[in-house]
């Protein structure tokens, strides 16, 4: 398999309106991020991917973009970004950036020159379509609601969009646009940042406008459409001429189309792929264990020695994975953080982790629709309740299921506002600052964030943990996820209870055969082990990673 950089390092996803606020506005900002630097050194972490923080109306905190090549003032200036960028060289992160290409905002000025006129010269660069016997040309529904076609009564011409109306797609057909968004790209990448992130670039094809929607699917007519690889192989082309990583947000790619996108010659370095994450039904309170199982070693067994995964629990768009695939009671809310950790740590792929996942913060409990800022959650709500919902409820299912459980502000502190700024800051701290924070897990031996630094480090040392084959075991069990990593001179064994119930497990002879001496490497519970042998029980949420030479 061959080498990159990117494939033994460990990411660290910023959303920086909620990292630190280093002017006390309650915005977080570049400044504060320089200000962590040191923190995340110590973390472990190689680079940092740091959400949109491009010039933006903020109607999607900052996925509307009205100037590609600006800083949105809250966020500082372009010289404090090139500050970041050189601080973050200095102690040896890396820095990707967020590459939103699929749309803009309707405030950037190819939009404000297209909506003049069908003449003008920037019309094209978005889509356009007349109305079909006095209706929209489609009856597609957008990704965040309402229909993808929003009139425009200036030039009598519906435009598309696949999130909010405020974020208009780019037309990929034209030429002109395809021209400048390279060389945006490369702009950027001439300033020395490492790689992107590149948002909903599965989206940037669209089927024929007279096809129905697909009921199962909102997203089907405008997600991973066939003959999009062309548009894909262009981009690549910009990509391929510097050495950097790209990770692509692809939505509606399936595990059989893994190589293409994340295979060595793929359109990316890798992807975010939705399969386990969006087996997390809003409706439901527990995950399926063993589909769970089945979308990552999919994932895995698809890219094994052909490609590379990038492998996250959590983001800016979902819920935290604590609470959602572990357990928030304090009971094993430490010891499921931990458990999750190593899950997924060990996976072949480059790991990400999301801001305040290395403390193992939790959701939030909301206590007004007030206090939710993401906009989808709005009209989720609103549809909740012209459905006849009562408030109560619809504000519960909001507060269990909104992306703003990720983007309350990060916890550093138990003081009012969490360390993260001195005023009260734009979204509201989780009140469980005061046992959740960074200060606090950085004196104590057995905190969630000291077993992320173990995890990490040992991933750095043992090059098996990296490059290593993966093969997973008792892939029928219902609550242990079991897996091996395997070079010619060792193995190490990853033995996860994804459950809050005890586990008994009965192994294959290849593991227990006479001889083999495995070491416990890390665990979760600090017991005494007993030696590894065929049969055994976990306890909730127990995790081990044993090893073993191979003689
Ligand atoms: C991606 C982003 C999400 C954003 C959307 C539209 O899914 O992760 O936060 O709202 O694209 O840009
Ligand atoms: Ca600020």
């Amino acid at each position: 398999m061959e080498k990159k950089w990117w494939k033994e390092a460990v990411g660290y996803q910023i959303y920086p309106r909620s990292f630190k606020d280093s002017n006390n506005d309650g915005i977080g900002d570049l400044n504060g991020i320089r200000e962590k630097l040191p923190y995340l050194k110590e973390l472990g972490i190689d680079f940092i991917w740091i959400n949109p923080v491009y010039e933006s109306p903020n109607v999607d905190n900052g996925y509307d973009i009205s100037n590609y090549q600006e800083v949105l003032s809250e966020f500082g200036t372009m010289a404090d970004f090139d500050c970041l960028l050189d601080e973050a060289h200095q102690v040896g992160l890396k820095v990707i950036m967020d590459l939103v290409i699929n749309h803009t905002s309707d405030q950037h000025e190819w939009f404000v020159e297209a909506r003049k006129s069908k003449e003008n010269p920037y019309r094209d660069y978005y889509i356009w379509h007349d109305s079909v016997n006095g209706e929209p040309p489609s009856d597609w529904v957008a990704i965040f609601g309402g229909s993808v076609w929003e009139f425009d009564e200036e030039t009598n011409q519906y435009y598309f969009h696949a999130f909010a109306k405020e974020q208009p797609d780019l037309n990929w057909e034209n030429e002109s646009l395809k021209q400048d968004v390279f060389r945006m790209i490369s702009w950027w990448l001439d300033k020395g940042i490492d790689g992107f992130r590149i948002d909903a670039i599965s989206h940037i094809k669209k089927d024929a406008f007279h096809l129905p929607i697909d009921a199962k699917n909102v997203a089907a007519r405008y997600q991973n459409i066939s003959g999009i690889g062309e548009y894909l192989k262009e981009l690549k082309q910009t990509f391929d001429r510097y050495d950097i990583m790209t990770v692509g947000e692809a939505s509606g790619v399936s595990a059989e189309e893994a190589e293409e996108w994340a295979g060595d010659d793929g359109y990316f370095d890798m992807i975010f792929e939705f399969e386990h994450i969006g087996l997390w039904k809003k409706e439901e309170e527990q995950v399926p264990i063993r589909s769970f199982k089945q979308a990552l070693s999919r994932w895995q067994y698809a890219l094994d020695g052909k490609g590379w995964n990038a492998l996250y629990m959590e983001n800016h768009d979902v819920p935290r994975s604590v609470s959602v695939f572990g357990s928030d009671n304090e009971e094993y809310r430490v010891i499921s953080a931990k458990g999750l950790a190593m899950m997924y740590l060990f996976l072949q792929g480059t790991p990400f982790i999301y801001q305040g996942q290395e403390i193992g913060m939790t959701n939030m409990k909301f206590a007004s629709i007030n206090e939710i800022d993401a906009l989808d959650s709005k009209h989720i709500y609103q549809d909740m309740l012209a459905q006849g919902i009562d408030e109560q409820t619809a504000l519960e299912t909001i507060s269990r299921t909104t992306r703003d459980n990720a983007r309350t502000p990060m916890q550093w502190t138990d003081s009012e506002y969490g360390g993260f700024s001195e005023t009260q800051p734009w979204l509201t701290v989780n009140p469980n600052t005061k046992e959740i924070n960074v200060e606090s897990q950085l004196q104590d031996p057995q905190s969630v964030l000291h077993f992320y630094r173990q995890l990490i480090q040992l991933r750095k040392e043992n090059e098996t943990l990296i490059y290593g084959g993966f093969t997973e075991l008792i892939s029928d069990h219902e609550q242990i996820y079991a897996y091996l990593r395997t070079t010619k001179e060792e193995q190490f064994f990853i033995l996860v209870n994804l459950s809050d119930q005890s586990a008994d497990y009965q192994l294959p002879s290849s593991i227990s055969e006479k001889g083999k001496a495995w070491e416990l490497i890390i665990s979760n519970y600090d017991q005494p082990q007993e030696p590894l042998t065929g049969v055994g029980r976990l306890a909730p949420f127990e995790a081990r990673t044993y090893r073993v030479q191979v003689k």
